[in-house]
């Protein structure tokens, strides 16, 4: 890795970052026991292993005072009356932060705090969206007629914990209401005290 200054450009809507070390791609395999309908979670791996979104990054050092950034691109759709989501973690190390740049499209960004708090706030075009420390976060594309793309910058020691996340998902489930996307309780979800 050479450490020299670099420019890399983002057009969006449907770009990829003109550069990019790391290609993940998470399909719904990997987001077993995370959709509230299992009986439609089943029933769509048995058609497809679905594509669900990628991740573009630009590698660096994991190191304190670096940063890690990228962009990425959640395709649309749904498993039963829930959008397509990210799997959602809280960072390994906690009091570290993230910013997301919303390039194209249109989602939410679902959070809550250890302590059991929550929020979730919209995304759009040009929009930023800021998480602080100690908050987890999932992003979820709430169209069916486009990707919701995003850049991401965090600081490069952070690491991340998808365990809590696997075993309990998101205190607010966001699902297809028809006009708009709905916030709803997540009924697995257990307050950090009973767990
Ligand atoms: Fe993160």
């Amino acid at each position: 890795m050479v450490n020299r200054p670099f420019t890399l450009q983002l057009l969006g809507p449907q770009a990829i970052p003109s550069r990019y070390d790391h290609h993940i791609t998470r399909h719904l395999s990997a987001l077993k026991n995370q959709f509230h309908d299992q009986d439609a979670y089943h029933d769509a791996l048995n058609v497809a292993d679905m594509l669900l979104y990628e991740v573009f990054e630009i590698r660096r050092p994991e190191l304190p005072g670096e940063l890690l950034f990228g962009v990425t691109v959640i395709h649309p759709g749904k498993v039963g009356d829930e959008f397509f989501m990210t799997k959602g973690h809280f960072h390994s190390v906690l009091e570290t932060a993230e910013l997301y740049y919303c390039l194209d499209g249109e989602g939410v960004l679902v959070m809550e705090s250890l302590e059991g708090d929550w929020a979730v706030e919209e995304f759009y075009s040009g929009s930023v969206t800021f998480v602080p420390p100690r908050w987890a976060h999932r992003s979820v594309n709430t169209s069916l007629d486009g990707d919701l793309i995003l850049f991401f910058a965090y600081p490069a020691h952070a690491g991340h914990d998808y365990k809590s996340i696997e075993e309990h998902g998101f205190r607010k489930l966001i699902l297809d209401g028809g006009d708009t996307y709905e916030i709803v309780d997540n009924p697995r979800w257990l307050p950090p005290e009973r767990r």
